[in-house]
């Protein structure tokens, strides 16, 4: 029904299941780009002539749509940025690093794992991992017992896990962190193409944000800092339009958003995220959850019916993404046959390798949906796999 509004589906006869990879991008968005490169292509908060002004205006304005989005408070508690890595990558540097310890949850994804190691932390050494139960549930009693151990640490955890689909209960793991005085940064990554996120319900400390996983333009992000803790997360980078005040001596830096943001930005990426998100708020988030509750639903009632299927959750408390593999068969084999079908999903570790590990995998076969996907798109690609498994097996 959505498709309509993304110009990859009249230019492409693939079924494209590979959603917590990338998403595709609404004609709005698209144009959002050729708009800005053929109408007003100019620098912003620099120089004062008409295209400049607007540049900068329409910069500005993203950055309130996102606020709004997801219920900030201030416009300067977005910061925009390259993506999700680039947003951990920053709050672990200039902020989480003076942290005893950091507690990670056991679905992460490799952009919230290894920034802590680059700091020198490893398990039971500055960092720890909340267990998860075999459905991959987020342990509570666990996490409570890593912050009474370990209290005033610094909690980062996923939102959605990007290769299980599984959603962890934000609002209750940042009450618990914070009666525990820790503080909370979350990864959005893959949340906002899924889920309406409101900050004043959270009341999570940080909040990473992806645009290319949220119909957005790649190369573009942003991360959300709560105001109380503008004046303690230091500068990132620094250099042109982070400064109030620059001799020979010593700079003076603006403060935030403009400290944060060093050099010139994504201004076309930062303005087709604004787009993106307004796209999704046209859709609403009333009609992406029913719709995707059904094809999810669907996939996992075709899936049981493959012989030997294997997964590692129920679709309970998950969204998105949903991972399996078949007793005795390669994922990446499976991987190869359905690519040459037109089926686009993405096999292997998914970029979490201590989860695999942890369940004596090297990896799954994940279809990951959107909401433009639909009941047809999962008939072919569960004909593929049939097909594929037939190749395999005879
Ligand atoms: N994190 C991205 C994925 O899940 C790249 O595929």
């Amino acid at each position: 029904m959505f498709k309509k509004d993304f110009p990859y589906f009249s230019n492409s006869d693939i079924t494209y299941l590979d959603n917590g990879a990338t998403t595709q991008k609404p004609k709005s968005v698209i144009d959002s780009q050729v708009d800005y490169y053929e109408k007003y292509c100019a620098n912003t908060h620099r120089s004062n002539f008409g295209d400049a002004n607007k540049a900068t205006q329409k910069f500005e304005n993203a950055r309130k749509t996102v606020k709004e989005f997801i219920n900030a408070s201030k416009n300067e508690e977005i910061i925009f940025t390259k993506g999700v890595t680039e947003s951990i990558n920053f709050i672990a540097t200039s902020f989480a690093k003076k942290f005893k310890t950091v507690i990670i949850s056991s679905l992460e994804h490799h952009s919230n794992i290894v920034p802590w190691h680059m700091q020198g932390r490893s398990l039971g050494n500055g960092l720890e991992v909340v267990k998860c139960n075999d459905n991959l549930d987020f342990d509570m009693e666990n996490f409570e017992e890593l912050l009474k151990a370990n209290p005033n640490s610094f909690v980062s955890v996923t939102h959605i896990s990007n290769a299980f689909g599984k959603i962890h209960d934000i609002t209750a793991i940042t009450k618990l962190a914070h009666s525990y005085g820790a503080v909370v940064m979350v990864d959005g990554a893959q949340s906002l193409a899924h889920l309406k996120v409101d900050m004043q319900v959270m009341d999570c400390d940080f909040f990473a944000m992806s645009g290319h996983k949220t119909f957005a333009p790649t190369g573009v992000g942003a991360i959300y800092i709560k105001e109380k803790y503008l004046d303690e997360v230091e500068h990132y980078q620094t250099g042109g339009a982070t400064i109030d005040q620059v001799d020979f001596n010593s700079s003076t830096l603006l403060p935030s958003p403009y400290k944060y943001e060093a050099g010139t930005q994504n201004i076309a990426g930062v303005i087709g995220f604004a787009e993106a998100l307004n796209y999704i708020s046209h859709v609403g988030y009333e009609n992406i959850e029913v719709i995707e509750n059904e094809l999810y639903q669907y996939l996992d009632t075709e899936l049981r019916k493959i012989d030997d299927i294997v997964f590692y959750n129920d679709i309970h408390d998950s969204v998105g993404s949903r991972s399996f593999n078949i007793k005795g068969i390669s994922h990446d084999d499976i991987g190869i046959l359905v690519d040459k079908m037109k089926i686009a999903l993405r096999v292997g570790h998914h970029c979490a390798q201590p989860i695999m590990k942890q369940l004596g995998i090297n990896g799954t076969i994940r279809v990951s949906l959107a909401f433009y996907n639909d009941l047809n798109d999962i008939n072919m690609f569960i004909e593929a796999l049939k097909r594929a498994l037939k190749m395999l097996k005879d």
